[in-house]
């Protein structure tokens, strides 16, 4: 064989075999519900629900009306800001690819006062949170992985 060619073909090989290797693996996640696909069947990272049990989902496709019961409410620290945002038991809104409105059921803490988020967009790589006609946007991948509950919220 021509000594180029075996060159590269070895070259070639090294670089596959590196591929397949995988210095980091992450730890086994646990499955992900139905409501958790769902959101990425609608354009958005599984990272806006928190990693928590989902009693029971429901989306009418019609008119895009949704209801998610989580397994109790929920508090999580939204990155990168540290915002402190709270899931209610029940959150209900319309979906749409891309576009969630008339949203109820997720609060987020700044400035010294609880926001209702009234609705989420999935714009290019980011995600748009809406508080009535205030918007905040942050990078979709940072919302790749659904936050933990931190417990209990504790009040209504
Ligand atoms: C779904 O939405 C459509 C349009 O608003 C409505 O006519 C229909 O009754 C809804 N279906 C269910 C199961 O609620």
């Amino acid at each position: 064989m021509n000594p180029k060619i075996l060159i590269l073909f070895a070259l070639l090989l090294n670089l596959t075999s590196k591929s397949f290797q995988n210095p980091n693996p992450k730890p086994p996640k646990s499955t992900p519900s139905s409501a958790h696909i769902e959101l990425t069947n609608y354009g958005f990272p599984v990272g806006l629900l928190p990693d928590t049990t989902v009693l029971g989902f429901a989306v009418n496709q019609t008119s895009g009306d949704f209801s998610v019961r989580l397994g109790g409410a929920c508090r999580i620290t939204l990155p990168p800001d540290n915002y402190v945002a709270t899931y209610s038991n029940t959150i209900t809104g319309k979906i749409v690819k891309g576009r969630i409105a008339e949203l109820n059921g997720i609060r987020v803490r700044a400035f010294f006062q609880w926001w209702s988020i009234t609705g989420i967009r999935s714009s290019g790589d980011n995600i748009v949170f809406e508080v009535g006609m205030v918007t905040a946007k942050y990078p979709s991948k940072n919302f790749d992985d659904s936050p933990a509950c931190e417990g209990q919220r504790s009040s209504s």
